[in-house]
């Protein structure tokens, strides 16, 4: 059997946890890397053998990440300052290591300038497109959040950083998954394309929250928070000024997502799919079971 060896970054996040996985399962090499000891040991856990510790941003020790890889799946951790940095040298690093296909983990819309982490994915989706290395580009909406599933389901309340009555389409982070290592592990049907990714269902918060609450039989209210607030709900008891580009970023996307709708088309996921994309009563459903089933730790809950 072909065992590509596969590089994952951000491998212990929303995307790259459930991605390591299916790509083990599905025969690959992977190489997993991540910022933390404690990161690399739950990946371990997970059958991962072969983990890089540190920086993104350190173009030296992405260059040895490199080595012997064959494939790339690239994701920039959410919010980061240096993610244009990082992305650019990760499509450097691949270059200069002869990779044969690089991955990238975009974003749906990524010509909007107004959102600092669109226009930050613009750039490197540029930078790929001109480095020469066979690409594949997903663009996957706002993911279906376990995060913000947890105080709906604990307090009874869903809180959103930006305009209750505007719509959104959604994506489960394991259709994402499911996606990106298709992409990885079939690299000639998917060189050269960019999908987007976003499941049936344009939402306010307020049909969202309508959703959560049938499948918690019992009513819960809907919030709007603002992006300072909802960067504690991220990083703890912060101010902006201890995270600048963070507050930057929350902030810009509370006014874009109060001012504009963001909804796709998942006609592009369903096919990559071959079966429907989740729905989001169907991820409300999944997390709450696994909730229940599970209530007393504080970790993310994931599929
Ligand atoms: N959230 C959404 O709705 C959404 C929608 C579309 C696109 N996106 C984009 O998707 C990306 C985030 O994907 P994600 O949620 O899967 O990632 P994530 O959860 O933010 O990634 C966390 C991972 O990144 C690693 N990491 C953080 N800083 C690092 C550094 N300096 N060097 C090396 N590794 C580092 C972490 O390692 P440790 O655990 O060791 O710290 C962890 O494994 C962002 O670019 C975001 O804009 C998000």
């Amino acid at each position: 059997m072909n065992a590509p060896k596969i590089l994952v970054t951000a491998a212990n996040g929303n995307q790259g946890r459930l991605l390591v996985p299916r790509l083990l399962a599905a025969g690959a090499n992977v190489r997993a890397f991540v910022r933390t000891e404690a990161s690399a040991s739950a990946l371990r856990s997970a059958g991962a053998v072969d983990i890089v510790t540190g920086d993104m941003a350190d173009r030296e020790l992405l260059g040895r990440a490199m080595h012997g890889i064959e494939k790339v799946y690239h994701v920039g951790p959410t919010a980061h300052p240096k993610e244009r940095e990082m992305g650019f040298a990760a499509v450097d690093a691949a270059r200069a290591a002869s990779v044969g296909h690089f991955v990238f983990s975009s974003v749906l819309h990524a010509i909007t300038t107004d959102l600092i982490q669109h226009e930050i994915k613009r750039d490197i989706e540029e930078h790929l497109l001109s480095s020469g290395l066979a690409f594949t580009i997903l663009q996957p909406t706002n993911y279906m959040s376990p995060i913000k599933l947890r105080p709906a389901f604990e307090l009874g309340v869903f809180r959103l950083s930006w305009a209750l009555d505007r719509r959104q389409s959604l994506v489960d982070p394991a259709d994402i998954a499911e996606v990106a290592a298709m992409a990885l592990m079939d690299s000639e049907r998917h060189a050269g394309a960019t999908y987007e990714l976003a499941a049936p269902g344009r939402h306010t918060a307020h049909e969202l929250g309508a959703i959560i609450s049938r499948v918690l039989a019992r009513p819960i209210a809907v919030e709007e928070i603002d992006a300072d607030t909802y960067l504690k709900a991220f990083f703890g008891d912060v101010g902006p000024d201890q995270f600048p580009h963070e507050a930057r970023v929350l902030r810009a996307i509370s006014a874009r997502y109060g001012a504009h709708d963001f909804v796709g088309n998942s006609n592009v996921l369903a096919w990559l799919l071959g079966h429907p994309p989740t729905s989001f009563e169907q991820f409300v459903r999944r997390q709450y079971d696994a909730f229940r089933a599970d209530s007393t730790t504080a970790a993310p809950i994931t599929r």
